[in-house]
């Protein structure tokens, strides 16, 4: 069976069960600030199960594009991708687990025509803390259900238990993560067993559903959302018991296969064939296998994204293509893939989805187009990176991470350029630099980057930079005891309340425009920073009174092309790249907002007229 198939089955058959069929939502979350991808189907419903009306009805069903970041560095064995197809199918307060295990079950039984004995399932095991009973009920349905197959499915055998670590499911995690409001609920997840793969001692002393050898491959999982946790801390029930049932294709793909190789299926061959024909490699060859899964699981993502408008950048979710395209790159040259190649990788991906998502057929001209300036992009930077690797005598941890930050060498890139200058690579220093850069993705990702614009229309961007000017030139002129208070910007002139004890004269206003006026035409550039907070107070950047920051904060300097440094603040900016782009700054107005509060209004104008 190919996953067109099991894709088919699956929507036909939830759909003879009075579910409607509803399309994939973007890999770009709408309305939804608390991640950066969709990463499962429930994500685009969040409102339905938390009771608002489906214009569907009560019953859905779908397969949802998912993509999970987190999952990036378990790529390369034969069951992980970061992008992904998940099957979903959704009661809105309707039917529950009565009805979701029996059909399941069915659907995996009967349909894809899976051996009952090679199936385990998990159930939750109730948590005291938050008064959430064991999962008695489901423990029931599936002992009849494996009984009507004539298996004894005894509980602590065919049947575990496991707490909410692993059969609980909301967004957030387990109950304690979940924030007031997020709806969650116990779940019960279906394993298939490979047995033809033998239990790996490295992974613990017995085999289990839950264990990481490979033998076990979780296909499936329904969550019983009826839980939504309350302001205080504890759960309430939601007005409706919801269901929400997602199992990859790819995995349910593998399982009727007989195959635990997820990039032995249909989804992934396509693009497999192409790269040995590429590279004249062999997938099979064990040097190169790793390699070869990595560029396949990204290109698929890669395609999909740029497909879903995500173009390769420095920010948000533009930098994960852009590390995505160049970790499948350096797998590239490992297998040995002709640089400028890589981008042909995609015509596979769009030939193998086209007819499920016709918007990549639409597409295939952009796609292409990106990722071939993205190879390129990154071969100068990999150019860059040698050299800058050759000029250190001193590779710390923070040297080789700056490698990854600033010029976007992956970290098994960085790996090698060490070992080619008989360096040691101090993986662990590396890897707290990365937490501390991914609690930076987070924040910004969250939109937490305190002191950021919202509007971002040209005008207002070139004002916030000159709000910036502004603050630097006031402290100069004035003293150092001039600090932001307040601000406000718009598209037609910005606003600035700063710590000052007196009227400020109209000889130092006047000196303070010609000091902005000065580093405009200077051309300063604007860069940004990101770094401890710690780091950003010993470098003096201003902060606003009365702003809590995060631990990671963006800092914006100006300066010019000596270094010499004219601004710093914590800000999460938008910004121009370069104050020549401001024109003339004139300040219209001076005024008190309070006792040692000063007001000023300010403009920019066309330099040209
Ligand atoms: N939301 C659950 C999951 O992602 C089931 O769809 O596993």
């Amino acid at each position: 069976m190919n996953s067109g198939e099991v894709r088919k089955k699956y929507l036909e058959f939830f759909e003879k069960r009075g579910h409607k069929v509803i399309p994939s939502s973007s890999l770009v979350p709408e309305n939804d600030p608390t991640t950066l991808f969709t990463g499962s189907g429930m994500q685009p419903l969040i409102p339905y199960l938390l009771g608002q009306k489906h214009p569907m009805g009560v019953r859905l069903v779908d397969s949802q594009k998912s993509f999970r970041a987190e999952d990036i560095d378990e790529v390369g064995d034969n069951r992980h991708t970061t992008f992904f197809e998940m099957l979903g199918n959704w009661s809105l307060g309707d039917y529950f687990k009565e009805k979701q295990l029996p059909w399941f079950f069915e659907f995996l039984t009967e349909e894809l025509k899976l051996d009952p004995k090679k199936l385990y399932v998990t159930v939750f095991e109730g948590d005291e803390k938050n008064s959430i009973s064991k999962d008695e009920e489901s423990i029931g349905i599936w002992q009849r259900l494996f009984k009507e197959k004539g298996i004894d499915a005894k509980e602590g055998e065919r049947i575990l238990t496991y707490p909410a670590r692993k059969n609980w499911w909301s967004r957030a995690g387990v109950p304690e993560a979940m924030p007031a409001g997020e709806p969650g609920g116990p779940d019960s997840e279906v394993f298939y067993e490979f047995s033809q793969i033998e239990h790996n001692p490295a992974f613990g002393e017995k085999c289990h559903p839950n264990c990481d050898c490979g033998r076990f491959l979780e296909i499936g999982n329904s969550v019983f959302m009826e839980y939504k946790k309350k302001d205080d801390g504890s759960f309430e029930k939601l007005a409706q018991r919801n269901v929400d049932f997602g199992g990859g294709l790819e995995r349910l793909t593998a399982a009727t296969l007989d195959n635990p190789d997820v990039f032995s299926t249909d989804l992934f061959s396509g693009i497999i064939q192409e790269m040995e024909k590429l590279s004249g490699k062999s997938y099979h060859d064990e040097k190169f296998q790793k390699s070869f899964r990595v560029i396949a699981d990204h290109i698929r993502a890669i395609v999909f994204m740029i497909g879903d408008g995500v173009m390769p950048s420095n920010t948000e979710r533009g930098y994960f293509v852009r590390r995505l395209i160049r970790r499948a790159v350096h797998h590239a040259g490992i297998v040995g893939l002709e640089p400028g190649l890589f981008s042909q990788l995609a015509e596979p991906v769009v030939g193998i989805y086209e007819n499920a998502y016709p918007e990549l057929l639409e597409q295939k001209k952009n796609i292409m187009e990106s990722i071939e300036k993205e190879e390129e992009k990154f071969r100068v930077a990999l150019g860059k990176g040698r050299l800058v690797s050759l000029d250190q005598t001193n590779f710390t941890a923070k040297n080789a991470f700056n490698l990854y930050q600033s010029h976007g060498l992956p970290k098994d890139v960085i790996k090698d350029l060490a070992k080619e200058r008989g360096f040691v690579f101090d993986e662990k220093g590396f890897d707290e630099e990365f937490k501390k850069h991914q609690e930076v993705s987070r924040t910004s990702a969250a939109g937490k980057f305190k002191g950021g614009l919202a509007d971002t229309k040209e005008e207002t961007v070139r004002l916030h930079t000159a709000h910036h000017l502004l603050l630097a030139a006031l402290r100069q002129v004035l003293g150092d005891h001039v600090h932001q208070r307040g601000s406000n910007i718009t598209a037609e002139r910005l606003r600035i309340d700063f710590s000052h004890p007196q009227k400020v004269t109209p000889e130092q206003l006047k000196q303070v425009e010609d000091l902005v006026n000065e580093k405009i035409k200077e051309g300063l550039d604007m860069l940004r920073k990101e770094m401890p907070k710690e780091e950003a107070l010993k470098l003096g950047a201003e902060m606003e009174f009365g702003v809590k920051y995060g631990d990671i904060v963006s800092v914006y300097i100006a300066q010019d092309e000596k270094g010499n440094i004219f601004s710093k603040e914590f800000c999460g900016g938008p910004h121009v790249k370069n104050t020549s782009e401001l024109g003339t700054f004139s300040i219209q107005k001076e005024e008190a907002v309070q006792a040692g509060v000063r007001r000023i209004r300010a403009i920019l104008s066309d330099t040209k007229d």
